[in-house]
């Protein structure tokens, strides 16, 4: 196949400047971007180009409106001939979906999986080798009209940049703290909740700032009409072990449908356990824990992978799962959903995606 993107190659790398035995969650990032502009109707031709800064006018519409979607995804070390993406495919499908919400054109999954190829080639370097660490993948598309008007914006800026990561929460695979809040909610019926769209997080950085402050990891978001069925936690899905039955909250439109939470639910059904994506309440959660039945809390997410639950709070209780110890099923997801990744285990849904490389 002939390449569709324009390629331009930095002359000294800056690898040296990073320490891989120290990685934060994107601080850093490799000596590659992809960078496409999208103008009267139609997408140009991309080119992957040195990292660097870009160019804004103060006028730019994502800066005063946000329209601006994004990607998050990973890259995996297997061996000095081979790096794996982890579904790319089911990625760029809901990149594109949250495009038509946020009413952003569309992009080519040629353009995407060939711009990613060449980026992984590239700056193959830079994908750490240390089982806990990946290559994050962050691509976003903005708008980029400078205008003061709120409507759509007629011109488009996509880019892919990259970034050596460790783990995501600060204490790594162990269980994290999650409390609901009072006062605010994430994500409206009808509204962008199922979209990764940037002023989802801008909207929920107060109240996860409260959270810390009140010593809890992050916020366990609650629907916004009853305030009372869980749906996810803004940087992760959210899975309960109750009995045997492994509950998670269902994709009403305002739940991000999480690509780590459809793995957890695939290789569940695999295992054996009963699967149930259904409402599932706070006070549900909170009565299975007083009757001894929630065995297990864990999160799943790609920049989370799987992060285990140790401590709810709702309204001034608090419960403590599993003794706030990993559980057993957790570090299962946790360590065949890696196993996958880095190509450890047998790819038996055919997730990964295959780069070969020669460094
Ligand atoms: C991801 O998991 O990739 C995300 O986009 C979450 C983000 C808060 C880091």
């Amino acid at each position: 196949m002939t390449s569709m993107l324009q390629v331009d190659k930095v002359t000294t790398s800056r690898i040296q400047e990073v320490d891989m035995n120290n990685l934060d969650f994107g601080r850093c990032f490799t000596d590659h971007m992809f960078e496409m502009q999208y103008a009267h109707n139609t997408w140009k031709t991309g080119q992957i180009k040195p990292f660097g800064p870009i160019e804004i006018n103060p006028a730019l519409n994502v800066l005063h409106y946000g329209q601006a979607v994004f990607e998050g995804m990973k890259a995996f070390y297997v061996d000095e001939k081979q790096i794996n993406l982890f579904r790319p495919d089911v990625h760029h499908a809901r990149f594109n979906r949250s495009c038509r919400r946020m009413c952003i054109p569309e992009t080519s999954y040629e353009v995407f999986i060939e711009a990613l190829e060449i980026l992984i080639r590239l700056d193959a370097a830079w994908v750490p080798k240390k089982r806990g660490t990946a290559l994050y993948i962050r691509p976003f598309i903005f708008a980029n009209e400078n205008y003061l008007a709120a409507r759509v914006s007629a011109t488009y800026a996509y880019h892919i940049i990259m970034s050596p990561v460790g783990a995501y929460y600060g204490e790594g695979f162990n269980p994290v703290s999650l409390t609901t809040s009072p006062d605010f909610v994430r994500a409206v019926p009808g509204g962008t909740g199922e979209a990764k769209t940037a002023g989802n997080y801008a909207a929920s950085f107060l109240p996860a700032q409260q959270a810390q402050q009140d010593g809890f990891t992050q916020v366990l978001w609650l629907d916004a009409i009853d305030h009372k069925y869980i749906e996810e936690v803004g940087t992760m899905n959210i899975h309960f072990l109750i009995g045997d039955t492994l509950v998670t909250p269902s994709l009403t439109g305002s739940v991000l449908s999480g690509i780590t939470r459809d793995s957890v639910i695939q290789l569940a059904k695999e295992w054996g356990y009963e699967v149930q994506e259904r409402k599932i309440s706070i006070d549900e959660v909170m009565q299975a824990s007083a009757d001894g039945h929630l065995k297990e809390v864990f999160g799943s997410g790609t920049a989370a992978v799987i992060s285990p639950v140790g401590r709810i709070a709702h309204k001034g209780q608090e419960i403590t799962i599993g003794d706030g110890k990993i559980g057993q099923l957790a570090e299962r997801f946790h360590n065949t959903i890696t196993g996958i990744q880095y190509g450890q285990l047998d790819d038996y849904f055919d997730w990964t995606h295959p780069v070969s490389i020669h460094i």
